[in-house]
């Protein structure tokens, strides 16, 4: 009985001991385990020389410890680190973090730079572990994260800042894109005031599906970049939805501006400072250059030209940003019962009868069919100055040698005296 009992004790010990082998620990049981990784990677001076450069193969485990992949353990990235017996092969495979993560793996994998790293083997194009690092994985929600918002301008600005390797040798279509990015309204409220709902490189960019901005899957592309605004700004949006500009009101073979078109891309700066309000007559310029040719000729143009007047009339203050609207539209800040309105906003006493004055109205050729009052009158006026210059003039020239005469005869006279 006792022996019966003592071999089938032995066969069911034998029995649990091959399904921990098999299901329980995995290779684990004969192979190295996290602790034994730490045996020669926990050592600070653990280095290796390769390619000339001295890498350290020291694994921090109080960063590590702290991290989202901490309960992983290191075999879940380096998974043939687990093979063998008390030394692992040398090299190991390149760790493959899309194993886990497929879904922003296939995002990253088309992307612009997904596409240099991975088809073209461009070495200065980020792979994950650029962006995250390798070994201080932290969610984007954590300060220290290299993806917290106040440090994604510095983890793209890696390769992205002047002068680097990668901007001398890369034709990207903007440059000085740290620099400019900095000193804009959306870096400033990053840097200075510590404001993370602000916009980051990838909050435009994206953070894996990166594309040039001629592509027109780019959420920086011309076609996209209203809705990637609108992640923000929602009111402006709704507004500039209803405006003459929007291609929702507005059908057109001509281009319609879109957000960047007025306030530009990385140097947006603050719309009540003097940088913005002077460059605004030169956004609406590119698309109306009739109009800004015109306005150039009137008292605001003028002053705006020749003293920098910042605070003189800019197409924006008479015509709006976001709601733009043709005349005779009943929005319009320039429609009959709005424009006293608008005058008003610096001309306290303006009235109907001071809007009459005409602020695009000018004497040139073009503006004749539109104003032939004013044309007309223009030119009656400008008739009727040079003919009397031309009049006096000629009797001047007339006058001189009589009264030289004159004079001449006034002088001996004297002299017989
Ligand atoms: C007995 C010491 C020892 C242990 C234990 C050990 N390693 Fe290593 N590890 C090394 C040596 C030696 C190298 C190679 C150094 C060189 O390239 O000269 C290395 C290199 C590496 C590398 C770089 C591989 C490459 O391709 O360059 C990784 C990753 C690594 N180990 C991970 C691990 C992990 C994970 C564990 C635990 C599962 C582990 N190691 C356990 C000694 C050890
Ligand atoms: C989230 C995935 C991940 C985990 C978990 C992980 N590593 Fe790594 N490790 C990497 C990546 C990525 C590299 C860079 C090499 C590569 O891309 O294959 C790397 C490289 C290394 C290197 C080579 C030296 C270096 O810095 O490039 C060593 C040594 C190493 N790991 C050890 C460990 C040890 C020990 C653990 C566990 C404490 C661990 N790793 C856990 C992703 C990971
Ligand atoms: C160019 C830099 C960059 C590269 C390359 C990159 N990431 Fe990210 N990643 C970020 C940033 C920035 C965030 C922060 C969240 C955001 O802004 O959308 C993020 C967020 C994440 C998140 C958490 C949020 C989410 O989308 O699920 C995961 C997981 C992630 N990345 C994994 C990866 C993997 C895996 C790779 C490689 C296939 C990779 N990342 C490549 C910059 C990058
Ligand atoms: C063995 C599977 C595995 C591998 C390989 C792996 N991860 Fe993870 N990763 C996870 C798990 C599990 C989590 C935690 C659960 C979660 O939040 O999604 C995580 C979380 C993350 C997060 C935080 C996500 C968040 O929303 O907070 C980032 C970022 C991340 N991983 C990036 C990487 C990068 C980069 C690599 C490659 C260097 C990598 N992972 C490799 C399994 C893995
Ligand atoms: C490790 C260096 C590196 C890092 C980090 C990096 N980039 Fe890039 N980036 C590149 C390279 C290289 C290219 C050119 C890719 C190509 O040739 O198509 C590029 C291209 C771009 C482009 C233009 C697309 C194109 O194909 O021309 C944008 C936009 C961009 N990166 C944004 C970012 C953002 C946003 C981040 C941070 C979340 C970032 N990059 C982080 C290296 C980097
Ligand atoms: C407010 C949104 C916004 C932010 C924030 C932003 N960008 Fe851009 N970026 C754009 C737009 C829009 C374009 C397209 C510009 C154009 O074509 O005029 C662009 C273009 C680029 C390009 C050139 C793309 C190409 O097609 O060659 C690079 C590179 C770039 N950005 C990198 C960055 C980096 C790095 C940061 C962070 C320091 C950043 N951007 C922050 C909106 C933004
Ligand atoms: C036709 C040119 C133009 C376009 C297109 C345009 N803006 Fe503006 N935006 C302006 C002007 C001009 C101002 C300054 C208004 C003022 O002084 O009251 C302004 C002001 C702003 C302000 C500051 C708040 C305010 O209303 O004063 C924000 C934010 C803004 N714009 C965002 C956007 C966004 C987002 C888009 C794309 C949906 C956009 N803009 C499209 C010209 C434009
Ligand atoms: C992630 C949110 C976010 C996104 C996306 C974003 N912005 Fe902003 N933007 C802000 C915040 C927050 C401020 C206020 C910053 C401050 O005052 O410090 C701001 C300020 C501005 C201002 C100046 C407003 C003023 O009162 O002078 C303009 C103009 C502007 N953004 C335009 C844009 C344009 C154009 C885009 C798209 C290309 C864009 N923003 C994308 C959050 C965003
Ligand atoms: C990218 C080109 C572009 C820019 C920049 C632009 N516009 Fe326009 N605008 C248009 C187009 C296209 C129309 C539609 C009417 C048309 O077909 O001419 C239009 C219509 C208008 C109208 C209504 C006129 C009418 O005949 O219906 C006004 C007023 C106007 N824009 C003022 C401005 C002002 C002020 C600015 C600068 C703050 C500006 N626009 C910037 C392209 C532009
Ligand atoms: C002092 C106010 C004022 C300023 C500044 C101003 N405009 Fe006007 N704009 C008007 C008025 C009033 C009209 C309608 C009467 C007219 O056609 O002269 C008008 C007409 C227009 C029209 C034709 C609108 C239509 O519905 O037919 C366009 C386009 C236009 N302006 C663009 C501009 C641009 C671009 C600028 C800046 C370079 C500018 N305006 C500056 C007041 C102004
Ligand atoms: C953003 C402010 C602003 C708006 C809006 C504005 N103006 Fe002016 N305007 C000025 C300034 C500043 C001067 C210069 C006044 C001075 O030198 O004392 C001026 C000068 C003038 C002058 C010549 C000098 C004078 O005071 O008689 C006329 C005429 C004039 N504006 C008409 C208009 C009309 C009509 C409108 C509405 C369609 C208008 N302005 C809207 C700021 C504005």
């Amino acid at each position: 009985m006792t022996r019966i009992g003592g071999f089938l004790t032995r066969v069911a010990c034998c029995f649990i001991l091959i399904l921990v082998v098999f299901f329980g620990g995995g290779g684990d049981v004969f192979a190295l385990t996290d602790e034994e990784c730490l045996d020669c990677h926990g050592d600070k001076d653990f280095i290796t020389e390769k390619d000339g450069e001295t890498i350290s193969l020291f694994i921090d485990m109080a960063m590590f410890g702290k991290t989202v992949h901490a309960e992983n353990g290191c075999t879940s990235c380096h998974a043939d680190a687990a093979d063998g017996v008390d030394e692992h092969p040398v090299p190991l495979a390149s760790v493959n973090c899309a194993d886990c993560h497929d879904r922003v793996g296939e995002v990253y994998q088309n992307s612009d730079h997904g596409k240099a790293a991975l088809d073209r083997d461009d070495e200065l194009a980020p792979t994950c572990k650029d962006c995250h690092t390798k070994h201080n994985i932290l969610p984007p929600t954590d300060k220290e994260s290299s993806t917290y918002p106040l440090n994604i301008p510095f983890t793209c600005g890696r390769c992205h800042r002047e002068g680097t390797e990668m901007t001398k040798t890369h034709d990207l279509n903007q440059h000085n894109v740290m620099k400019n990015y900095s000193m804009s309204i959306h870096g400033k409220g990053l840097f200075v005031d510590g404001l993370i709902v602000t916009a980051v490189c990838s909050t435009c960019h994206t953070a894996h599906n990166v594309l040039k901005a001629s592509n027109p899957e780019s959420s920086v592309n011309r076609n996209n970049i209203i809705e990637t605004c609108n992640q923000c700004h929602v009111g402006i949006v709704d507004m500039f939805k209803n405006s003459v500009h929007s291609e929702t009101v507005t059908r057109t073979g001509k281009r319609l501006p879109v957000c960047h078109d007025c306030h530009t891309s990385h140097t947006i700066a603050d719309v009540k400072k003097k940088d913005f309000r002077l460059i605004i007559a030169e956004q609406c310029n590119n698309c109306h250059a009739h109009e800004s040719e015109t306005y150039l000729e009137t008292y605001h143009g003028r002053a705006s030209m020749l003293w920098g007047g910042e605070k003189t009339a800019k197409c924006s203050d008479c015509h709006g940003s976001h709601n733009i609207q043709p005349e005779e539209h009943q929005a319009s800040m320039i429609n009959d019962a709005n424009i006293v309105e608008t005058c008003s906003q610096c001309h306290a006493a303006a009235n109907q009868s001071f809007t009459t004055y005409l602020p695009h109205a000018t004497h040139s050729k073009k503006d004749k069919d539109r104003y032939p009052y004013l044309y007309y009158t223009f030119w009656a006026m400008t008739g009727l100055l040079v003919g009397t210059f031309a009049f006096f003039g000629l009797h001047t020239i007339l006058w001189i040698p009589r009264g030289l005469i004159e004079k001449f005869k006034g002088s001996t006279g004297n002299k017989t005296e």
